[in-house]
C-alpha cells in the first residue's frame, strides 16, 4: 500500500508527492525537521518535538508555514490516513520557494512536508542483543543545536559505521564524543548516566529530556560532562537514545567490548522506563 504524505496543503499517494526544485530545502539545506515517534497510533512526546522545532524556526528566522494548531491536526490526519500505529512522522519546514540567491527572499512562503515511516519502536530486536558504534571526527558546522536538514556529514558518519558492521557512530571533537549522527550519546559508570552537556556542539534530544526526567523520578544519577572514546571503551554500559530507537544498548565500540557484549541493567531499566510511558 501506498503512503500518504501531505505537501504544501494536500495529503497526496506518495508517487505524487513532489516538491519544486526551486525549494531552498533542496538548493541550500535550508530547513528544518523534526522526527517524532508513534505508538499505538498516538504521537509520544509531540510538544517537546514542537517547542524544538519553534527554537529551530526561530535561530534561522524562519516563519512557521501554518498554525501551531494546524500542524497537530496535520500530525493526527497523517496517523489515520495511513492507519499508523507504530513508526515515525518526518517533518521538514523551508524556507520555501523561490530564485536561486543566498540571502533570504522578500515574501517568501515556507514550504511543509510531511510522511509516516512505519518501523518497529517498542520490540526493535536491537534492543535485545545491543549494538555496536564506531567513532569518527566530528566534522559538522557549529550550530548543532539547531535540527537543521543539513545532513551530509551524519550520512557519511552513518555510512562508515554500517561499512564497519556498526548501527550507529559517535562522533568526536577535541579528544569528546559529541554525540551519535543522529542520536545523544551516554556511558554509565556504576549506577551512573554520564552525557555531554546541552550546547551548540549537539542537538538537544526530546528523548534526553524525558530520559532526565525519568532518571530523576526513578533515582537513577545523571551527571553532564564529556567523556573520551577512552572512557567509553572502560565504561560499564553505554547507550544511545533517539526518537526512533528510544533507549537503545550499546554492547560495543570501536570493537572494545562494554559490559561484557551484554545488556546491562542501567540502560534495561531506562529502556522499560521510556516504553512504559510511550505505550502509556
Ligand atoms: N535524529 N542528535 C542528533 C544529531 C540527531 O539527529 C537526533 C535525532 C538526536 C536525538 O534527538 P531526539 O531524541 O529528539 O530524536 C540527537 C532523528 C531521530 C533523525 O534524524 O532521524
Amino acid at each position: 500500500m501506498s503512503r500518504i504524505a501531505y505537501v504544501n496543503g494536500e495529503y497526496l499517494p506518495e508517487s505524487e508527492a513532489k516538491i519544486s526544485v526551486f525549494d531552498r530545502g533542496f538548493l541550500f539545506a535550508d530547513g528544518v525537521y523534526e522526527v517524532t515517534p508513534i505508538v499505538n497510533g498516538k504521537l509520544v512526546d509531540y510538544p517537546a518535538h514542537m517547542e524544538r522545532l519553534e527554537r529551530s524556526l526561530s535561530e534561522l528566522k524562519m516563519a512557521w508555514p501554518c498554525t501551531k494548531d494546524a500542524l497537530k491536526t496535520m500530525h493526527e490526519e497523517l496517523i489515520v490516513r495511513n492507519t499508523l500505529k507504530e513508526g515515525i512522522i518526518y517533518m521538514q519546514i523551508t524556507r520555501g520557494i523561490a530564485d536561486r540567491m543566498f540571502n533570504f527572499p522578500k515574501e517568501i512562503k515556507s514550504s511543509l512536508v510531511a510522511f509516516p515511516q512505519v518501523m518497529s519502536l517498542v520490540d526493535n530486536p536491537n534492543a535485545r542483543t545491543g549494538v555496536k558504534v564506531v567513532t569518527t571526527p566530528d566534522i559538522r558546522w557549529l550550530r548543532r543545536d539547531i535540527k537543521s536538514v543539513m545532513l551530509l556529514a551524519p550520512v557519511l558518519g552513518k555510512q562508515e559505521a554500517y561499512e564497519k558492521g556498526a548501527a550507529e557512530a559517535w562522533m568526536v571533537e577535541d579528544g569528546f564524543v559529541t554525540e551519535g549522527t543522529s542520536s545523544n550519546a551516554y556511558i554509565v559508570k556504576g549506577n551512573k548516566v554520564i552525557t555531554r552537556p546541552l550546547s551548540n556542539r549537539i542537538l538537544a534530544g526530546c528523548t534526553r529530556r524525558a530520559l532526565f526526567r525519568l532518571s530523576k523520578e526513578h533515582g537513577v544519577d545523571v551527571e553532564e560532562r564529556l567523556f573520551t572514546p577512552e572512557e567509553a571503551y572502560a565504561a560499564d554500559e553505554a547507550f544511545l537514545t533517539s526518537a526512533s530507537q528510544f533507549v537503545m544498548p550499546i554492547v560495543e565500540i570501536d570493537g572494545h567490548r562494554i559490559g561484557g557484549g551484554q545488556v546491562g541493567p542501567v540502560v534495561r531499566k531506562l529502556r522499560e522506563l521510556f516504553l512504559e510511558e510511550a505505550q502509556g
